[in-house]
């Protein structure tokens, strides 16, 4: 496996890479005049191109739902959030009214040539909308996107260094999945790869981890949450430990494929819980993301109790 100084110089940064930079210092310079705690989630799958020109690439399954759930909690516990996310994956609000729920929320008049919520309707948009309006006009949320495992790999450092400066006020919850796997840019095909030539062989090359310089060098005194997927209950938790031991950050969540949406382990230095939903909150439509961003919230407060 290569170093990550390795990566970063035989990756370039995105083309928009300057303009995102500028968003993200010209935000943290916002909040940090007020002392504002802060959060950078990331969130869903980065991609693996298998040619320059790219018309193939390697994805995974993230959805990024955990990312843009927890985004709307950690607001609603007075956050500021940088959502760091997959272009075209779920964002906070927007996620409510993806695909046909949208269209089904709504009412064509077409003699008042009008658009209305149906009334049956207004009880759940009204929430979301004002929660919406209140994190955009107090500028509370910037959202920066990703597509490839480059962009993301620049852009995280980027947003890293411009969190340094609020010390244990900077939480990191690194939900996102990122790929173990790529193909250098010196070893890709320049253009679409051809049937015609057989099939291809094509060598992955690990990733470096990128917990190692966050932890050490990019926001030494943030407090920073990794996530742990597994599809194995048997290695979930020594794999979880494993992460903390070797990074020594101050929590992972655990969570399996099949289950994650109603559970998760919280393994943190000294402890191991086990956080999920009753049948009850399931039927009642609560949100494993509400459970998760209130403890993680309890534990960033006493982490910046301890250091003051
Ligand atoms: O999007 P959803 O469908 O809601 O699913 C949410 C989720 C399952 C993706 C999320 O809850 C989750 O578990 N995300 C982490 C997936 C994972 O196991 O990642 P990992 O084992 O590859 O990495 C572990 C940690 O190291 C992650 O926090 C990751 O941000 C970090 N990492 C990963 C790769 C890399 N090169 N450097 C890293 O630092």
């Amino acid at each position: 496996m290569g170093t990550c100084e390795e990566f970063y110089s035989t990756n370039s940064p995105p083309n928009d890479y300057e303009e995102k930079q500028k968003l993200l210092r010209e935000f943290c310079e916002l909040h940090i005049k007020n002392k504002q705690y802060i959060v950078l989630i990331t969130s869903g799958g980065t991609t693996v191109p298998l040619e320059h020109n790219t018309v193939r690439f390697v994805d995974n399954f993230s959805g990024g739902v955990r990312g843009a759930a927890s985004a709307e909690y950690f607001l609603k516990s007075g956050y500021a959030v940088i959502f760091l996310h997959r272009l075209k994956s779920l964002e906070p609000f927007t996620r409510h009214f993806s695909g046909q729920k949208f269209l089904e929320m709504l009412d064509l008049d077409e003699k008042q040539s009008s658009i209305k919520v149906k009334s049956t309707f207004v009880d759940t948009v009204a929430p979301i909308l004002r929660s919406y309006k209140a994190a955009q006009e107090g500028g509370k949320i910037l959202y920066i996107n990703f597509t490839t495992l480059s962009e993301y790999f620049w852009l995280l450092r980027a947003a890293c260094e411009s969190l340094y400066d609020f010390g244990p006020h900077a939480l990191l919850y690194l939900a996102a999945a990122v790929s173990d796997f790529f193909v250098p840019p010196n070893e890709m095909a320049t253009h679409k790869i051809q049937s015609g030539s057989g099939p291809p062989k094509i060598q992955l090359q690990l990733v470096p981890k990128l917990l190692a310089p966050i932890v050490n060098n990019w926001v030494p005194n943030a407090f920073i949450v990794s996530f742990k997927l597994e599809t194995d209950e048997n290695i979930l938790i020594s794999k979880s430990r494993g992460a903390l031991n070797k990074y020594k950050h101050n929590l992972v969540i655990g969570n399996m494929l099949q289950t994650r949406r109603t559970r998760v382990i919280f393994v943190s230095p000294d402890n191991q819980e086990e956080v999920k939903l009753s049948r009850e909150q399931i039927i009642d439509g609560i949100e494993i993301e509400k459970k998760i961003v209130h403890k993680v919230v309890t534990e960033h407060c006493k982490f910046i109790q301890k250091q003051s």
